[in-house]
């Protein structure tokens, strides 16, 4: 019990870090880097996005593949999708997925 509670903390503690101190932030990085393809509101709706036939991220398709699946898309590529596993850190593609799971809602 003390044990799982330690572990819990830990995890909300460092939630609470990669937050603030560790920030990447995800939004600033899918406009840099992705919006030319896949469109700054994820339609894929723009000229490159729509001669590649980009899949639009806020899609179903899209969104129920899990975290792991779309860091593996991310940083190794797919199909004409280029790898950004060295341009981008690990905490980089996390903040950039989360920030695809905002596209979602909207
Ligand atoms: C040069 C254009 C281009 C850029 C830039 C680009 N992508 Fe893509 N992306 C593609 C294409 C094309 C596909 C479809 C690959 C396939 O299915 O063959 C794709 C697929 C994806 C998928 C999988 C969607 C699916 O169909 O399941 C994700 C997630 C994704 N891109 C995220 C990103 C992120 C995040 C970035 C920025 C770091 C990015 N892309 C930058 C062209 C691009």
């Amino acid at each position: 019990m003390y044990r799982k509670v330690t572990v819990l903390s830990l995890i909300v503690l460092f939630g609470l870090l990669s937050g603030t101190v560790f920030a990447s932030d995800g939004a600033a990085l899918y406009k840099a880097k992705c919006a030319t393809c896949h469109g700054p509101d994820g339609s894929g709706g723009t000229p490159m996005g729509k001669s590649l036939k980009v899949r639009d991220l806020r899609s179903d398709a899209v969104q129920k593949q899990t975290d792991i699946e779309l860091t593996k898309v991310i940083s190794g590529g797919k199909g004409k999708m280029p790898p950004y596993g060295k341009q981008l850190s690990d905490p980089d593609i996390a903040a950039i997925i989360a920030f695809i799971r905002t596209l979602k809602a909207k």
